[in-house]
């Protein structure tokens, strides 16, 4: 019989529905399964650069499967740049020693696609390295699915169902905010499933008047209220125009002074992106003349019960990741395919982000059904 293989587990980035579902799975399935021992991380890769852990035990997994959060705390630490007695520090060597020095066969690592770079990176310095896709924002590349997505899609789709009668009542526009900085599956799916009227998403930059135009046309048939769904990445053509010129600046600029000048540059971008939302609603109050109210779904969907789909998902997730570190493969995320898993290497998802294709099915059904996408 082989020597008993130990593992670490952490959580690390934006919490999400369903994460508890997956240290269940992986750790039921590596502890009652294939007999081997799990140590949980506090707090994302701080914990795993400052050894600050516990023991899970049977017991410490039981009852977790439908509670949101995580048990184990997270954090957006990177392993080479945090923040530690105020310094920026790499701490990849930290974090080499003790999970040698703990005798760690591999660590399991749950997150979003930051967590996807800092697992490659570790893996490039020779850990044994696992991860699973989690982020409300589906954006994770080489994957069908993350956990998290399907319960933010019910929370944010209820949310438009609500918000229908308040604003057919009152004969206004609601605006309602959605999660999705990068990637817009969250406002898309709500929105479709919601019966949105319109839908602004980041892959599709918006006209304001063509926007105004589809709610004025409704009110020509009759209909007196709308609802955009926003996802909050989502923008205009020409902050779009302005965006990208920025990035291109930053990935041609050589020097360090140049560099710093484009991320000064898109810093403020991001930061007058900030009350886009607000903007959006005042401009079609004024094109409109309809009134217009903003609702901030914000961290509402991010919390509480994982849906069924999620707990499936993490839990098939988990226990065939606890399988590939039974089988020794490692370097790898645990990627949704089809009713089963495989093991993607980590190399082809981290710096990759999946955005919604604009021929993507669902961008067809929604403009099939009369959606207005803002182009
Ligand atoms: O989990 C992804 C996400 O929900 C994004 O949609 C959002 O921009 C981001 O997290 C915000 O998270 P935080 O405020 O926790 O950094």
């Amino acid at each position: 019989m082989g020597k008993t293989k130990r593992i670490g587990i952490l959580t690390s980035g934006g919490d999400s529905p369903g994460l508890n579902a997956a240290i269940r799975g992986v750790g039921k399935a590596a502890l009652g399964f294939y007999n081997m021992e799990i140590l949980g991380f506090r707090d994302g890769f701080r914990g795993l650069a400052e050894n600050h852990r516990i023991r899970l035990e049977k017991n410490t997994l039981a009852g977790i499967l439908t509670i949101g959060g995580t048990i184990l705390g997270t954090s957006r630490d990177k392993p080479h740049r945090m923040e530690i007695d105020g310094r920026n520090r790499d701490m990849t060597d930290a974090i080499l020693r003790n999970c040698a020095k703990l005798g760690l066969d591999a660590v399991v690592c749950l997150g979003g696609g930051g967590t996807q770079k800092s697992a490659l990176r570790l893996a490039q310095k020779g850990l044994h390295v696992l991860t699973l896709p989690k982020t409300i924002d589906n954006d994770v590349a080489m994957t069908d699915a993350t956990f998290g997505f399907d319960t933010a899609l019910g929370i944010a789709t209820e949310a438009i169902d609500r918000l229908h009668s308040t604003a057919h009542s009152h004969h206004r526009i609601v605006v309602a905010e959605i999660m999705g900085h990068r990637a817009g599956w969250l406002a898309l799916g709500a929105g479709i499933a919601g019966g949105a009227d319109v839908i602004l998403i980041p892959e599709i930059p918006y006209d304001v008047s063509r926007i105004a135009q589809a709610i004025r046309a409704r009110s020509r048939h009759g209909t007196n209220f709308s609802i955009v769904a926003v996802a909050e990445g989502a923008m205009s053509k020409e902050d779009a125009r302005a965006f990208n010129a920025a990035e291109e600046k930053r990935e041609k600029a050589r020097a360090k002074v140049e560099r710093r000048a484009a991320r000064l540059e898109l810093d403020a971008l991001e930061h007058k992106h900030a009350g886009n939302t607000l903007r959006l609603a005042r401009q079609l109050e004024e094109l409109t003349h309809l009134e217009s109210r903003v609702t901030i779904l914000g961290y509402v969907q991010r919390g509480g019960t994982p849906s069924a789909g999620d707990r499936l998902l993490a839990t098939r997730l988990g226990t065939a990741c606890a399988d590939l570190i039974h089988e020794g493969v490692y370097g790898v995320m645990v990627a949704a395919r089809g009713n089963g898993t495989e093991p993607v290497p980590l190399e082809k998802v981290a710096g990759k982000l999946k955005t919604v294709p604009l021929d993507h099915p669902w961008v067809e059904s929604a403009r099939r059904v009369g959606t207005c996408l803002g182009d």
